[in-house]
Parts: structure tokens; sequence; C-alpha cells
């Protein structure tokens, strides 16, 4: 059976399939593009009619949810969109805020992020930062909302990053989180580990993980909700508390 990659190899790999994906467009992985682009928005309930972004950001859309979709964002909020990627999420949210409410959007693929302020200059509430979701860089208690749109599963140490937002969360923010989770027998992966990682597959949870996870690192309320089937696996948009329901 092949070994299961270290972190850091899962690392490199993640960034390499999306510094692809900022510079060429396009991003093959187990010789399937990538899924993006505005239909991949529609189909994930976008309206993307009313909303002033550009064609060639939307292009770069690689959600598996909308995570926005769960909360009402207030205006003077300060929110994290972490794995923002070309930050379509950063860019809809900041349309709710008005200063000193901002948006910041995190990666760990410089690429990306370049196109994300490229293409967020109409968006002044936008700005930008490359980092890494399991260190960072962001005082406690600093955040009203954390936003992660197909980012969380491929966290290699998803322990030490829902750690860190719930430090940089103040108490009663929230997170909102969009993924694939685990609802049925999953095959075991033997090969192509990377490929799996960057296909949001091989660092899916099941629901009852999160349960574990979640209570771990000290929220006490969150809600899962399934948004579509595919097999074993569905999308799911998950919300959750730092200090219980509202
Ligand atoms: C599937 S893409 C989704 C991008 C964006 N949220 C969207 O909806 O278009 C996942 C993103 O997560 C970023 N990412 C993966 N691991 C990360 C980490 N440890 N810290 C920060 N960003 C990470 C990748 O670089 C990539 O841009």
């Amino acid at each position: 059976m092949a070994k299961t990659p270290s972190h850091q190899k899962i690392k490199t790999y993640v960034r390499e399939v999306y510094a692809r994906l900022a510079t060429s467009g396009t991003a093959n992985v187990s010789h399937a593009p990538i899924a993006r682009g505005e239909d991949l928005a529609h189909a994930l309930g976008y309206d993307t009619s009313g909303l002033s972004i550009s064609k060639k950001a939307w292009d770069l859309f690689a959600g598996c949810g909308n995570p926005l979709q769960e909360i009402k964002l207030e205006p003077h909020w300060t929110v994290i969109d972490l794995g923002c990627g070309v930050g379509i999420d950063s860019q809809v949210a900041a349309l709710s805020l008005q200063p000193p409410g901002r948006v910041i959007g995190i990666d760990i693929t410089v690429a990306l992020l370049r196109q994300a302020k490229e293409y967020a200059s109409a968006h002044p509430g936008c700005h930008w930062m490359g980092g890494d979701a399991e260190q960072l860089p962001l005082r406690p208690g600093y955040v009203d909302l954390v936003i992660a749109n197909g980012s969380f599963n491929l966290m290699p140490q998803k322990g030490q990053a829902l750690a860190e937002i719930w430090r940089i969360l103040r108490p009663g923010g929230y997170l909102a989180l969009a993924d694939l989770i685990v609802v049925g027998e999953m095959e075991p992966i033997t090969e192509g580990f990377e490929d799996a990682w960057s296909w949001c597959v091989a660092g899916a949870l099941s629901a009852g993980e999160y349960d574990v996870l979640l209570k771990s690192k000290g929220f006490s309320w969150w809600e899962l909700k399934e948004k579509g089937n595919y097999g074993p696996l569905a999308a799911a948009h998950l919300l959750a508390r730092k200090g219980g329901k509202n």
C-alpha cells in the first residue's frame, strides 16, 4: 500500500495545483480538470447576476458550496476568508460591509492571491494576506466571522487549523464552512494521495468526526446541513459559534 504523504508534502502539492489553476486558468488532478467557474457557482446557489465581480474572477472560483448563505453579516464585522483562492466569497462578503468592517482573504497559494488582488480592485473592503490556516498571523479575538469554502478539507492538520480559528474568533464569533463530507463507504485511497487531497476528497471528514473535532476545540454549538450527494461524499455547510447558540 502507498505511504500517506507528510503534511508538508500535501501542502506543497496543494499549492502547486492551485498555482497552476491561477497561472493557466485550469489544473488537472487525476487527469480531470478541477471543478471551477461561474457555472459551478450557479449550481452552488450563487446569484451572480447582481454582483459586480469580473468574469475572470468567476473563472477561477473553485468552491464546494456557498458558506455566506448560512449567515447574515453585520456591516461592521471583520471577516476572514480562509483559503480564499481568487476571493469570490471575500468580494461577496465585502458588499455587506462598511468601514470599519472588512474582509481579509488568506491563502497559501500566492499566485491565486495575486489574481484576487487584481480582480477585487472595485471592492475596497477586501484585503489579502499570504498565510497558512494552521498558523494564522492574526491576534486573538480579532474576528467576527471565518468563512472557508473548499479549503478546510485541504488542511492536513485540521485540529491545528480549528484551534487557530477558535483563537482568532471573538466570543460569539462564527465559523461558516462549506466542504465535502464523508457520508458513505469510501474506497481506501491506495495511490494518487496528492490528487485526492487536492480534490477535497482525501481530507474529507464525516459528520461524526466534525462533532468530535469541534467539541475538542471548545465549540459547543454548530449545525451541519447536507447540500448535495455525490456517492460516498456530500457537499455540506457547517455553521458553528464560539460560545454556544445565539
Ligand atoms: C478548492 S480551493 C477554494 C478557493 C476559494 N475558497 C473558492 O471558493 O474559490 C482551496 C483553496 O484553499 C487554499 N489552501 C489550502 N490549504 C490551505 C492552508 N493550509 N492555508 C491557507 N489556504 C489554504 C488553496 O491554496 C486554495 O486556494
